[in-house]
């Protein structure tokens, strides 16, 4: 039984988790995330699920960390914290994840935002990490993902003021890769989702591997693991499936083979 997840599957292969804790903008508390975590497993075990959407409500994707829950943690407390252990179960997943994002993505919010492959924001929605203002600093990846995504400036200028940046802003910096109207930004992600799940499983594992790779090697040993990559990819019967349809003009039956 889910308490603070909404979910469904879609038949085109498309998974859509919704963040559900209105009265409290969607807060991220140990409960919630565990339940992410645990659903984000089963997903990687079950074959129909092809790519991922995470949503939230129209007012915030998710206001960050349950600030309530983290105001009764000393030092012991979060040292022994189980949360990191979650966020590193959804940082492991291998399938695609795609962020519908409307209102505030804030704290923990903004860093669940990037563990998503690809993000889609309506024009109201808002990025920030404001836990400066808390007297602390992210501690979910927010300052490590945020300067690769838009790097040093923007990046400091978040974390040090706490300001958050408008949607636009994040389009420009490159956080996001569509903006649109707030009643679309759900429907886009899916359509989006549903692209990458018509495609051959492997390779999108292959390629959302290889992809997050390069943020963490330099580029001759990213470009090794690419072709290591691409050369397992020639043992599996959809890649002959693949380019087989190109040449006789039809659609390509993917079996994840
Ligand atoms: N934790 C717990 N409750 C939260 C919350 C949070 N992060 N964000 C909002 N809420 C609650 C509010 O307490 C309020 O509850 P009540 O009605 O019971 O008082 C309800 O959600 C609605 O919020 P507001 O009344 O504040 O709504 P607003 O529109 O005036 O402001 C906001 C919206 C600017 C997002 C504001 O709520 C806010 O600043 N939230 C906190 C954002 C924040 O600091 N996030 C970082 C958390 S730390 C973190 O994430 C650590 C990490 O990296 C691991």
């Amino acid at each position: 039984m889910l308490n603070f997840l909404l979910t469904g599957t879609s038949s085109n292969g498309v998974l859509t988790i919704q963040l559900h804790r209105p009265e409290a903008l969607n807060a991220l508390n140990t409960a919630l995330l565990r339940e992410l975590a645990d659903t984000l497993d089963n997903a990687a075990a079950d074959s129909a699920v092809r790519a991922v959407v995470i949503t939230g409500g129209s007012r915030a994707f998710a206001a960050g960390a349950d600030i309530r829950e983290m105001a009764d943690l000393d030092l012991l407390g979060v040292m022994n914290d189980p949360r990191p252990q979650y966020w590193a179960r959804i940082s492991a997943f291998a399938k695609p994840i795609i962020a519908a994002v409307n209102g505030f993505a804030l704290g923990g919010g903004c860093e669940l935002v990037m563990h998503a492959d690809i993000v889609i924001a309506s024009r109201d929605a808002r990025f920030g990490q404001p836990e400066i203002k808390l007297g602390i600093i992210p501690g979910a990846g927010g300052t490590q993902r945020l300067i690769r995504a838009v790097g040093r400036s923007l990046a400091s200028q978040m974390v040090l003021t706490g300001e958050p940046i408008t949607a636009q802003r994040a389009y420009d910096a490159g956080l996001v890769s569509e903006l649109t109207e707030p009643e679309l930004t759900l429907e886009r992600a899916q359509q989006i989702a549903a692209s990458i799940a018509a495609q051959a499983p492997l390779a999108v594992r292959q390629a959302k591997d290889v992809l997050l790779r390069s943020q963490e090697t330099h580029l001759a040993a990213g470009l090794a693991y690419e072709r290591k990559a691409f050369t397992l990819l020639a043992a599996t019967e959809d890649r002959n499936e693949g380019i087989q349809a190109f040449i006789e003009k039809r659609r390509p039956e993917y079996k994840g083979r």
